[in-house]
């Protein structure tokens, strides 16, 4: 069976390449390369013994995307990563994340409905909830106005699916709302690359125990959390990877309930900033230079998903802990720099 997984070279993407071709599926990527690199495709070959079949494309040129289809008439899922992911970039330029992140999307279902067979997974994020009322935060609760285009282009995706799926019984759609991915694949091979200065915790952390960046810097400690820092749900990507090959057999195997559902994927398990810098520091046996500084514009508070639909529905849990999450990604980290 063919799945066309769209920005498959990117962090997520990669991973669940590997989930998918280790489950037998043959895979085609398409990947701009703005964001990631052909090693990757090598990384995933390294550690499944297969190359996926991969075409360099800019999903926002509408006659590629479908001049591509009309060679990939037997693809049977799309699983969707392709888009522009910084909060702070969409907000300095929001018509490159509005065309980047919805023009493409569009052009990726109006293709699917013309094969007349949809099975679609799109990469979502829990940035929908902005800050959640109640913890653990469900999939009933609210969508809050977007902090960033990037959040927005998120909701209007998710809006996007569902009313296309509404008029198109032959469409079949699973938006998996993200809690934040950390990690990289135990081989070493895979993983978050790192392309600028990380915007994300984790990376910096590594990036700050090896040497590269000088100091981390905690954005405040004054929240009304136990320790001050703010609290997320990180989850290992690998265990982020497998939801999305689960998603698809369920769509596959039509035991869809609708034919647009949305799922939580995290921990269920909230880590504060400094929960995560003491589980670093164990996992790399090494102490980490950090300061606090003032918050940063635009963060929650808190975030930690409620698993329990996907537990259920899905048949999966997450199943790596904070610390081998984070180890993973020091080990990445070292093999990146050898
Ligand atoms: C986590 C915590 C920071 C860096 C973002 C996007 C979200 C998704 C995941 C794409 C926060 C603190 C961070 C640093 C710090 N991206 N922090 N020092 O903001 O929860 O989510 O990435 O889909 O859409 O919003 O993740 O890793 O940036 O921050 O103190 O150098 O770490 O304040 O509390 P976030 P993050």
């Amino acid at each position: 069976m063919k799945i066309l997984v769209t920005g498959g070279l990117g962090f997520i993407g990669s991973h669940v390449v590997v989930e998918l071709q280790n489950e037998g599926y043959e895979v085609v990527i398409i990947d701009d390369l703005s964001n990631s690199s052909l090693d990757v495709l090598e990384g995933i070959e390294e550690i499944t013994g297969k190359q996926p079949h991969f075409e360099k494309l800019d999903l926002r040129d509408r006659n590629l995307v479908q001049e591509f289809f009309r060679e990939h008439t037997d693809i049977e899922g799309i699983i969707h990563f392709a888009a522009s992911k910084a909060v702070g970039e969409s907000v300095e330029n929001p018509l490159l994340y509005y065309e980047n992140n919805l023009n493409t999307l569009v052009y990726l279902l109006q293709e699917q409905l013309k094969l007349g067979k949809g099975n679609f997974i799109f990469s979502s994020s829990c940035t929908v909830y902005g800050q959640a009322d109640e913890m653990p935060i469900t999939e009933k609760a609210s969508v809050k106005p977007a902090e960033s285009p990037y959040g927005n282009t998120k909701q209007i995706g998710e809006e996007i699916i569902k009313d296309t799926c509404k008029v198109n019984a032959t469409l079949k759609a699973i938006a998996l709302r993200y809690f934040n991915p950390i990690g990289a694949h135990p081989s070493a091979k895979i993983g978050e690359l790192p392309i600028g200065v990380p915007q994300n915790l984790v990376p910096f952390i590594t990036q700050t125990a090896l040497g590269i960046r000088e100091q981390l810097s905690v954005f405040g400690d004054d929240y009304p959390t136990p320790d001050g820092t703010c609290i997320r749900d990180y989850i290992h990507v690998v265990d982020l990877a497998k939801a999305h090959v689960v998603a698809l057999k369920r769509l596959v195997h039509r035991q869809n309930k609708k034919n647009y559902e949305v799922f939580n994927i995290g921990t269920g398990k909230g880590s504060s900033v400094l929960e995560v810098i003491k589980a670093f520091e164990r996992v790399s046996g090494k102490p980490l230079n950090y300061r606090i500084v003032g918050r940063r514009e635009g963060d929650v508070i808190t975030a930690f998903a409620s698993t329990k639909k996907a537990n259920k529905k899905l048949g999966w849990k997450a199943e790596s802990s904070l610390e081998e999450a984070l180890k993973s990604a020091w080990d990445w980290e070292n093999a990146m720099r050898k």
